[in-house]
């Protein structure tokens, strides 16, 4: 018998220039807000609390989010929720911010969980609002979190943390730099073409795919050179929110499960890890017939034509590290000055943890610890 499929879409997604006013009609009257300090001391949340004033809605702000968030930050952004009571949590910020607000909802679930029947539960209603355009969490169920004492990465999934409402207002993505532009988009570019060539990838997560790489392609370089365009910086909103639809159902790459050990050996941001990474990787896995075939309707989406499959590897490749060039990002890791020596050291750990991330799994090729501990040293 054949296997059943299934592709599950969920939140309800707001959007375009003040999409943030749906927060007015929204019906809940006591509300608890996670972001972190810089939303507050910038007073970008001020452009979330003004419609919460004026619409008397009583509102208390958890700001303690940090990078990387820790199980105490979700220790004590979990007390607030348990003693405030919301009817609402608005997670305000990054990928670390709405995965950190992800993970409280998680166990504050977890926690009712022992003194309540589970039907007889209230979920707070859980509101999205990303920050940057990268990381696709609004629309995921997933988060990871790390652990205070061993700093190791807790991944969670469950749907209890997916949103139920994601609101993509381009006024809170205007004033983010150029540099955080560039690295956040090419995380959407990599979310984009992973899932396109995942081996989990279907139908409708192709086409959520397609249209991201299609949008981050007629609209990334116009925005690198037009920060405060908010047309521009709504298509990449846009276009990580379908990339993370699309990676939900999907699942990823190996470049993500190498850019993650990278991020966290060298404390680099994620978008710029991915980036630096993606190029080497769609060469390894133009190695496959199949996925030289989807190539070329990346590139299509991505404005080229007439490609066959015998060239549609190179020129992908060529494409992104023109794309990195002109993001004025790096093509290798030598040029970020990290020491050699000190890289060298831990590459066979690099392998090993990338070998067991959970995006290796869905990569179009399978790759052994020798295999990743050879394209993590060709970075270099
Ligand atoms: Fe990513």
């Amino acid at each position: 018998m054949n296997k059943i499929s299934n592709f599950y879409i969920n939140p309800k997604i707001s959007y375009g220039e003040n999409s943030l006013l749906s927060l007015k009609d929204f019906g809940f009257t006591r509300v608890c807000i996670a972001t972190d300090r810089f939303m507050v001391e910038s007073k970008l949340i001020c452009k979330i609390t003004d419609i919460l004033d004026k619409n008397n809605i009583d509102y208390h702000i958890f700001d303690e989010i940090t990078p990387d968030p820790s199980t105490e930050i979700i220790e004590k952004g979990l007390s607030h929720i348990v003693n405030l009571k919301p009817h609402a949590l608005i997670a305000v910020g990054g990928g670390s911010v709405i995965d950190a607000a992800k993970a409280i909802m998680y166990f504050c679930i977890q926690l009712k969980k022992n003194f309540i029947e589970e039907n007889k539960i209230d979920k707070p209603y859980f509101i999205a609002i990303p920050t940057t355009a990268g990381t696709g969490s609004e629309v995921t169920n997933f988060s990871v979190i790390t652990d205070t004492n061993t700093k190791s990465k807790i991944p969670l999934t469950n749907d209890i943390m997916l949103p139920d409402e994601a609101i993509l207002d381009p006024i809170l993505t205007v004033s983010v730099p150029k540099s955080v532009t560039a690295a956040t988009a090419m995380d959407v570019l990599t979310h984009g073409i992973e899932s396109y060539i995942s081996i989990n990838s279907n139908i409708f997560s192709q086409m959520y795919a397609l249209k991201s790489i299609e949008l981050i392609g007629s609209n990334l370089l116009k925005c690198f050179n037009d920060l405060h365009n908010t047309k521009y910086r709504n298509s990449l909103q846009i276009a990580s929110c379908m990339a993370g639809i699309s990676f939900n159902s999907s699942g990823l790459g190996i470049t993500h499960s190498i850019a993650h050990g990278l991020g966290s050996s060298f404390h680099l941001p994620h978008g710029l890890c991915n980036a630096i990474v993606l190029p080497y990787i769609i060469e390894f896995n133009g190695r496959d017939a199949k996925t030289r075939e989807k190539y070329i309707r990346i590139l299509e989406a991505m404005g080229a034509s007439n490609i066959n499959s015998n060239m549609s590897t190179v020129i992908l490749k060529e494409l992104i590290i023109e794309l990195n060039k002109a993001l004025e990002i790096p093509l290798d890791l030598r040029s970020l000055n990290i020491d050699k020596k000190q890289f060298d050291a831990i590459v066979s750990n690099l392998a090993q943890t990338a070998y067991k991330d959970i995006c290796t799994s869905t990569n179009p090729v399978s790759v052994s610890i020798n295999d990743l501990e050879d394209l993590i040293r060709s970075l270099y």
